[in-house]
């Protein structure tokens, strides 16, 4: 595989909304992570992907965009953005943007247009169809709950917004709109960013022949996914994409994208692949507090485990997979991998290892470092999300109580990771001077940055350790580039494995149970990492503690 300059990054999510407050708004903002430029510096990351800054209506909290080419006053100025590159670089460390380009927000001057006259230009750059006897085009259901049409008011057209109703999808196949995206695309690497984190790029290409669809759920409506994910001919579109702004920039892109075919893997994520690198998925649908794993977590990790490791076998030589375990869409690794009473710092520290050394890029979300966890609502009323208020009405539909839907809503929101970070033990943990605009966790005198930056056997800690050994330079050509082999495979507790390179072998070794655990074969080598202060060893097996994770190295 050619070298790349991107291959050794190590990335943090920042949701600016609530990382650092300036201006005591009660929202982040850009200065805010200028701030906290040195924080992230002796944490050892190296790319931040920001989520979405560009003015917006805020409907889904900036993935609505109402003006590509400027940053939201809410979070800034371009200035400012343009001075978080500068000083970012200073620290060594690349600024990813969020790319949302599979819709705009209502508000964008071009859907104003289109919506005051359809069948005119801008009526060409989104989705718009006629409804059928007053209904709409066909049931497909929003990702977010609801029809995935809307009428336009004293038309007869709806339009297509595959997310909330304030997200209008662009039409792709139009090749106006597709130079407008690619020149704004081009205007923002020309200020210097180092690439893109690319949303919902699945789904710029609809099938739209079929009609209505046999309904799947109470609402009559059905999830028309097979035709608006990856549908066959997107490639044309990547393909183009990447050619008239990517690769001129040699810039780092992260797609969100799941579910490709192992065949089609090369030409996404291959050494010249639409992407630098996409996401992995195959964890997200596992939560030990709700759904098919409830109460079954051992299971669940072990689940969890045996997709990485295919999914890993299947990607070997062929690219590289962003490995993260949270983002802003999903609740906490603690809340979704532990059971409350098992949350400790054994737990909580052995759960990072086991993706971090992996093939692949390295994603941390911030406050995932320090333990940050969702926390209990009593009212529906203290959630913000649209999709998370769409999501309970839809839980009444189906026939829970106000009581049910919210218990399931406190389990599954994925606005429990939109907490604001949890700095110190002032007030608002440090966020904000002002109102937070979404309620800081209770547990912030406990858990915070300033607290663990002061405690050696702190997560935070121990984060950094690992970042360290993952940048450290006998080790890191191994952790990028060297094969991977599952070990101890027949273990239903122990989640094991090893990088080669040049005769070095790095053995990685968590058991991810409450129990102690031998390991089936012998392994010796240098300790690199050990969540416990000792490691034990009988006859040449590891005798691993509950929730022990270990590093050796071994040198040929
Ligand atoms: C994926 C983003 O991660 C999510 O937060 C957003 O709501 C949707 N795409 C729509 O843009």
């Amino acid at each position: 595989m050619k070298e790349k300059w991107w291959h050794d990054l190590i990335g943090y999510q920042i949701y600016p909304k609530s990382f650092q407050d300036t201006n005591s708004d009660g929202i982040g903002d850009i200065p805010g992570v200028i701030q906290r430029l040195d924080y992230l510096s002796d944490l050892g990351i190296s790319m931040i992907w920001i989520c979405p800054i560009y003015c917006s209506p805020m409907m889904d909290n900036g993935y609505d965009i109402s003006d590509y080419t400027r940053i939201d006053s809410v979070f800034g100025t371009n200035g400012d953005l343009k001075k978080l590159i500068e000083e970012a670089k200073k620290r060594g460390i690349t600024i990813i943007m969020d790319l949302v380009i599979n819709h705009t927000s209502s508000a964008h001057p071009w859907f104003q247009e289109a919506c005051k006259n359809p069948e005119g230009e801008y009526g060409k750059y989104y989705i718009l169809r006629k409804g059928k006897n007053g209904q709409p085009p066909n049931n497909w259901r929003s990702l977010f709950g609801g029809s995935a049409w809307e009428k336009i008011e004293g038309s007869e057209y709806y339009y297509l917004h595959l997310f909330t109703v304030g997200q209008p999808d662009l039409n792709w196949e139009n090749e106006k709109l597709r130079q407008a995206l690619y020149k704004m695309i081009n205007d923002w690497l020309e200020m210097g960013i180092g690439g893109f984190r690319i949303d919902a790029i699945a789904h710029i290409k609809k099938d739209l022949t079929c009609g209505n669809l046999p309904s799947d759920g109470p609402d009559g409506l059905c999830s028309g996914m097979r035709y608006f994910r990856n549908v066959k001919g997107i490639e044309d579109y990547l393909k183009e994409l990447k050619e008239r702004t990517f690769e001129k920039y040699d810039c780092f892109t992260l797609a969100e994208v799941d579910d490709i075919p192992e065949e089609r893997l090369e030409a996404y994520i291959g050494e010249n692949g639409y992407y630098s690198t996409i996401f992995d998925f195959c964890h997200c649908f596992h939560n030990c507090l709700d759904g098919a794993w409830k109460g079954r977590d051992k299971e669940m990790l072990l689940d969890v485990r045996n997709r990485v490791f295919e999914r890993q076998k299947k990607m070997e030589g062929r690219g590289f997979f962003c490995n993260y375990q949270e983002n802003h869409d999903m609740i906490r690794i603690p809340d979704r991998f532990l059971p409350k009473e098992k949350q400790n710092f054994y737990s909580l520290s052995m759960l990072p290892v086991m993706y971090f050394f992996l093939p692949g890029i390295p994603m941390l979300y911030q406050g995932q470092e320090i333990g940050m966890t969702g926390f209990w609502r009593e009212h529906i009323e203290d959630y913000v999300d649209l999709a998370t208020h769409n999501n309970y009405q839809g839980y009444l539909e189906q026939g829970m109580t106000k009581e049910q839907a919210l218990e399931k809503i406190n389990y599954t929101s994925r606005e429990n990771a939109r907490t604001p970070m949890q700095w110190n033990d002032g007030p608002n943990a440090g966020f904000s001077d002002g109102m937070p605009w979404f309620a800081v966790n209770p547990d912030y005198q406990k858990v915070n940055v300033e607290k663990e930056q002061q405690d050696n056997g702190s997560l935070l800690k121990f984060y950094q350790k690992l970042i360290a050994l993952r940048k450290h330079c006998v080790y890191q050509k191994n952790w990028v580039y060297g094969s991977f082999t599952a070990l101890e495979e027949d273990s239903d507790q122990l989640w094991c494995y090893m990088r080669c390179r040049d005769g070095q072998r790095l053995q990685v070794f968590v058991n991810m149970s409450d129990e102690w655990v031998t390991t089936k074969g012998c392994y010796d080598g240098k300790v690199l990492i050990n969540n416990y202060a000792a490691l034990s060893q009988k006859a040449g097996c590891l005798l691993l503690q509950p929730y022990q994770a270990v590093v050796l190295a071994v040198e040929s």
